[in-house]
């Protein structure tokens, strides 16, 4: 959500600015802009509202904008519809401050009131206009001056990317609650929103933290807190390939992403499995300390919401302590029954979605142990966790998410094994036998990724359908909450995801003739009572697609009109194998029916605003 991207050197800025946008595409945006300081001509400002290549034709590729400093936006409209006027860089008054924003100016209307009675004036309807307008009303020719005044005055969430013309040698950036890194360089400085818009430049990196605000020059890099008082930053350096963040020959990011899955459940679990037994280095609570825990708190947002709501059930199945899923933007306005007996378990994959990480400041004020399940290393979540187990998946690009949900999903049975194992509540017969099937996980993904034409063959019979049903019961239940979220986001198909049991209580009034209905029973137990349910939509009209394991293969071939099979496992490891069919039906939906896969409409990867 908006990506900011800044440059600071000796080569010209506005195509290195472009190309950082464009690796920072996949945050989901509307409109693009950036502001170059030109020597000549003083600060030059572009932007365009649509996608990215309505600036780059504007300016050539960037060889029109002169400069060696500067910052581009990405923004996802908030404030204000996606036009011209409203894209990001916004300008002061007198044109010499611009600035680039992520996050949401909550005292925006009282300040922009404020700011019109000392004259200023207006051209925007975005929050991000009054702070140019702020850093002017305080400019009395000391930028940094100004930034810290302006942080006393500001309220809600930003990361600030900001350039003067009277200090053309510096680029400004602040953070609070939107992630900015700062990335050094030999001779340049770089600030993003995230690591893959500099990685083609450097890989040192440093992670600011709330409040914190750097002074970039050409040559150097100073962090202060927001008293402006300096700060000693180290930096990390960052080890995976930028070919990670590439295509590398596939049509689309999620396609890529979703064959890479048994990789990274691989590279997830592996290094975290010796000579038997999970063993998970990261994690420093003790057997007491989790003797001690009444309750587990899953708290996350979409998708990773919905790996907590499989692993409710493998949680409670194992650990044998109860487990409470709730969605993070719910969180901090229910009340929570939360004591320094919880424990809550926070699950994001960018590590910086603004509910989850309210949520769990707010389960922590609460008094709760965090141990968060996070993929993008050195994320806001990861750093404010007591623990935290990184999901080794590698840069996720596409919107919709695959392969993180699964490694999600492994770190959540590798936590299921281990709590089990420390609190004594799997014989050792069990829990050899578990880890044999997780270890299994990978080969058996592998083996439903041969089948991808089949799955395609039916996207090819259903890509029409206007309405689809998922039900499920248990662990396939949960499964259907993401396969059907999956398809809604990006093929824009109406879809819900139903507990089968439930279907008679109203929904079943919805199934005529032709509704698509997806009946997911890999649960072996409960394949009958699924088959029940099947026939009874059948009886209405649906069409049916069947997913269920090789154990099931021939009876479900008889009841639906489509089937797919998964490997026969351990129920508790089913979501992993059940969804890729899923994701794969959603791709090859939204395919057929020319949608944008990467960048689904008004979605953003990274969602950093309430
Ligand atoms: C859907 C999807 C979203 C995210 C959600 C939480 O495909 O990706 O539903 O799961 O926005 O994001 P994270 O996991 O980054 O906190």
């Amino acid at each position: 959500m908006c990506g900011i991207v800044g440059y600071i050197g000796t080569e010209q800025a506005a195509p290195i600015l472009l190309e950082g946008l464009t690796r920072l595409e996949y945050r989901g945006y509307d409109s693009a802009g950036m502001a170059v300081f030109d020597p000549q001509a003083g600060l030059q400002v572009v932007k365009a509202s649509g996608r990215l290549q309505a600036l780059r034709d504007m300016t050539d590729n960037g060889a029109k904008v002169v400069g060696t400093s500067g910052v581009g936006h990405t923004r996802w409209a908030t404030h204000g519809i996606p036009n011209d006027i409203n894209s990001h860089p916004q300008v002061s008054p007198s044109g010499r401050i611009a600035v680039v924003h992520n996050g949401i100016i909550e005292n925006y209307t009282k300040l922009k009131e404020f700011l019109k009675e000392q004259g200023m004036p207006f051209t925007s309807d975005t929050d991000t206009e009054v702070i140019a307008h702020l850093l002017e009303y305080y400019y009395e020719g000391d930028l940094l001056e100004a930034v810290g005044k302006l942080l006393r005055r500001i309220e809600g969430a930003y990361a600030l990317g900001i350039v003067c013309a009277d200090a053309p040698d510096q680029l400004i950036a602040v953070r609070k609650d939107s992630p900015l890194i700062l990335g050094y360089g030999n001779g340049f400085q770089m600030m993003a929103s995230d690591v893959t818009a500099v990685i083609p430049y450097t890989r040192e990196v440093c992670y600011l933290n709330d409040g914190e605000v750097a002074v970039l020059t050409r040559d150097s890099m100073k962090v202060y807190d927001s008293l402006l008082r300096p700060v000693e930053k180290t930096t990390a350096h960052v080890d995976w390939e930028i070919s990670a963040a590439e295509k590398g020959g596939y049509e689309h990011f999620m396609f890529k992403e979703i064959m890479e899955q048994p990789k990274a459940i691989r590279d997830t679990i592996s290094p975290r499995i010796r000579d038997g037994k999970v063993v998970l280095d990261d994690l420093t609570i003790t057997k007491e300390q989790l003797e001690n825990l009444d309750k587990l708190y899953i708290i996350a947002c979409g998708s990773s919401y919905h790996v907590g709501v499989a692993a409710k059930y493998i949680l409670e199945r194992l650990v044998r302590i109860p487990v409470e899923v709730t969605l993070a933007s719910e969180f901090r306005y229910s009340s929570p029954l939360v004591t320094d007996r919880t424990m809550a378990l926070v699950i994001s994959q960018s590590g910086e979605t603004i509910d989850t990480l309210a949520a769990m400041r707010e389960a922590r004020r609460l008094g709760a142990r965090l141990l968060s399940i996070v993929n993008v290393v050195g994320s806001t979540i990861a750093r404010e966790s007591d623990d935290v187990i990184y999901t080794w998946a590698g840069p996720e690009i596409a919107v919709a998410t695959t392969k993180a949900y699964s490694t999600q999903l492994a770190v959540m049975y590798l936590i299921a094994l281990h709590f089990a194992e420390l609190l004594g509540r799997v014989t050792e017969e069990e829990y050899a036998r578990l880890v044999a099937e997780l270890q299994s996980l990978p080969a058996k993904a592998e083996e439903i990724l041969k089948h991808t034409k089949e799955i395609q063959y039916y996207a090819s019979i259903y890509f029409n359908h206007d309405s689809i049903f998922f039900i499920g019961r248990n662990i396939d239940y949960a499964v259907g909450l993401e396969g059907s979220l999956k398809l809604k986001e990006i093929s824009y198909i109406h879809s819900e995801a139903y507990a089968a049991g439930e279907l008679k209580h109203g929904t079943i009034s919805l199934i005529e003739d032709g509704t698509l209905v997806v009946a997911l029973a890999s649960w072996n137990e409960l394949f009958e009572k699924l088959m029940s349910n099947v026939k009874e939509v059948k009886a209405r009209g649906a069409d049916v697609i069947g997913v269920a394991t090789e154990a099931h293969k021939a009876q479900l071939e008889e009841l639906v009109d489509s089937a797919l099979t998964i490997p026969d496992i351990d129920p508790m490891f089913l979501p992993s194998l059940e969804v890729i069919p899923l994701q794969l039906l959603a791709y090859y939906v939204a395919l057929m029916r020319g949608c944008d896969i990467d960048k689904p409409r008004n979605l953003a990867k990274s969602v950093t605003v309430e």
